[in-house]
């Protein structure tokens, strides 16, 4: 009775006779505020993502680079084609290694000193020479002439392991870990041993300079 009055009365009904409930239009303002949290949500969207990224970008240029380069461990190259240069065969020539900047020398010297240990040289017969200067961190050059790295800027001279010969500097070169890892030869720039003191004479043969010096006392 109730249904078929109703429907009489001309609404909709559903078949349980509940009245279906009309969505109402929104008003004008209604729908300007909808609008602005649209607006706002996608302008916070933005900038969160901006500073997501701005973040990752100067985290990543702060963070030390460890994938090669100074301050990892780095292979220098084969160690007999290595050796062949800076040992007796090849005159004792220094290699130099711009990526590690280190210097390769050759040493056989007695290794009576804890840094000689420390680096391995009596082990690998060789060292890598940390090329800053140890009094105030120029570049220091090999002087084929005299047989000394001299050092350009104040003439701190240090033998071709190493060792202090004269100049201000405090002590002689610093110095890195060699090992020999499947036939190459590789250098731990992420650990600097301090050089051995002055005084320090582990090995005659390069005790005194060969020649005239590149850069004058
Ligand atoms: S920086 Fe090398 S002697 Fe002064």
């Amino acid at each position: 009775m109730a249904e078929a009055a109703s429907r009489g009365s001309g609404d909709n009904v559903t078949v349980q006779g509940v009245p279906e409930r009309k969505r109402k239009p929104l008003t004008p303002d209604q729908l300007a505020v909808s609008r602005r949290q649209f607006l706002n949500r996608a302008w916070t969207a933005t900038f969160v993502t901006f500073l997501g990224f701005f973040g990752m970008s100067s985290l990543s240029f702060l963070w030390p680079k460890l994938t090669g380069g100074f301050g990892t461990t780095i292979t220098a190259g084969d160690a007999k084609e290595i050796m062949k240069q800076i040992g007796p065969d090849g005159g004792f020539k220094p290699l130099f290694n711009p990526e590690g900047r280190f210097w390769l020398t050759y040493y056989d010297g007695t290794g009576d000193s804890p840094v000689y240990v420390a680096v391995n040289a009596t082990e690998v017969k060789m060292q890598a020479l940390y090329r800053k200067c140890v009094h105030l961190g120029c570049s220091v050059p090999h002087c084929s002439k005299s047989g000394l790295f001299e050092c350009p800027c104040h003439g701190s001279k240090y033998r071709l392991h190493g060792e202090y010969f004269g100049g201000p500097a405090p002590r002689g070169l610093d110095r890195f870990p060699v090992t020999i890892e499947g036939g190459q030869v590789v250098v731990d720039t992420g650990t600097v041993e301090v050089g051995p003191p002055r005084g320090t004479d582990t090995w005659g043969e390069f005790a005194e300079p060969k020649g005239d010096y590149c850069v004058p006392t």
